[in-house]
């Protein structure tokens, strides 16, 4: 009774992820060169081509919103289950970095035989692309322990990912469902510094018809992309045409000059509690780096799965 009770006032006063058995150094004895190993990896890549990082770090996020942090997103297609979340609408065929994981699960399984799991490695790949990519300013600890799924449908990412054309309560509310607040949603938001995006993802709802997007993004993106993007013409533009390879608080000064591409990224503005977030973040990029770095935690313990429900996979794309 008295035991009971201490560890249920243990959990309460330690961070969630102790209580789901997620733990900082979870490697340090049974593999610990895993996470260097890691982070060698992505450093290579991220020198190679800073948008391998944007992907990996938009891979934790559709990773942990669809099954939670199991590395579902990762498993190809088989015979077996021949429409995996890979090839949902929001993954397919915008979703990259893949390859950065399996040449970190290669170099991992060398050292490590069966220990580190493909979920860990994504959290992991996703914690040095943000420190890369922030030049050292978002820095952070991923506690891990996680185990890889073995359920993995496309059709679940269109009931959780939230899309590009969506409204504030719409994303506060799709947040909501993973246990995220609309902080949480806002700070993470600023991903959109990175990266890319397919002309398909904003044309429609944002240069086909009237929208807020500033003229002089709108008439530079109306260069760059067919009036109707196809699949077989569907250019990519950069996010964020200030500092297209800076993980900073520059999205927020884009969306208060509306200079963002999705309506979901001008929808932060809609209300007037995540407006003052967005001038908050605008204005004080430390307090951004660190919550930033906060809610990347948050995120990737989101639904993890505990020893019974999980494997630790051989091969990130399969199941054992
Ligand atoms: C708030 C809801 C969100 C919506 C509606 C959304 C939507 C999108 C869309 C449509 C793209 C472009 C995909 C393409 O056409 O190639 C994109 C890219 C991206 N998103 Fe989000 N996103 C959201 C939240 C997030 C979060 C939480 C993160 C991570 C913390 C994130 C990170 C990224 C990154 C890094 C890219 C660039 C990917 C690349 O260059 O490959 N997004 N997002
Ligand atoms: C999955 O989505 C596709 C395309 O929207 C649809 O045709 C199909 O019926 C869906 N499958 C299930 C099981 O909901
Ligand atoms: C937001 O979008 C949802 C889904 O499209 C819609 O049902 C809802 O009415 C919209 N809310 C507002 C405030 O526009």
């Amino acid at each position: 009774m008295a035991n009971k009770l201490a560890i249920v006032i243990s959990c309460a006063m330690l961070l969630a992820a102790a209580c789901h058995g997620l733990e900082v150094g979870y490697y340090r004895s049974t593999c610990p060169r895993a996470e260097a190993l890691v982070r060698a990896e992505v450093k290579k890549a991220v020198r190679a081509d800073a948008g391998s990082g944007a992907g990996i770090i938009r891979m934790l996020f559709h990773d942990c919103f669809v099954e939670g942090c199991d590395a579902s997103v990762l498993l190809d297609p088989t015979a077996a289950n021949p429409q995996p979340e890979k090839l949902g609408a929001p993954n397919n065929p915008s979703l990259r970095g893949f390859e950065v994981i399996d040449a970190a699960k290669g170099a991992v399984e060398r050292a490590c035989p069966g220990v580190v799991s493909c979920a860990d490695i994504v959290a992991f790949a996703a914690r040095d692309a943000s420190y890369l990519l922030s030049h050292a300013r978002v820095s952070f600890h991923v506690p891990a322990g996680r185990l890889d799924g073995r359920r993995s449908v496309a059709n679940d990412t269109l009931l959780f990912l939230p899309g590009p054309t969506s409204n504030l309560s719409t994303l506060v509310s799709g947040f909501a469902t993973k246990g995220l607040s609309a902080e949480d949603m806002v700070v993470l938001s600023g991903a959109h510094s990175i990266g890319r995006s397919h002309c398909s993802s904003f044309v429609p709802d944002r240069l086909a018809t009237q929208s807020d997007i500033g003229a002089p993004l709108a008439s530079l993106l109306r260069r760059r992309c067919p009036a109707s993007p196809t699949t077989a013409n569907d250019p990519t533009v950069v996010q964020d045409f200030v500092t297209p390879r800076k993980l900073d608080n520059q999205f927020y000064r884009n969306v208060l000059a509306r200079r963002v591409l999705f309506t979901s990224d001008a929808a932060l503005l809609s209300s007037r509690d995540t407006g003052r977030m967005v001038r908050a973040n605008a204005r004080f990029p430390a307090s951004w780096e660190k919550k930033f770095a906060k809610a990347m935690v948050k995120m990737a313990n989101i639904e993890i799965k505990g020893s019974g429900v999980g494997e630790v996979r051989k091969n990130c794309r399969l199941v054992n």
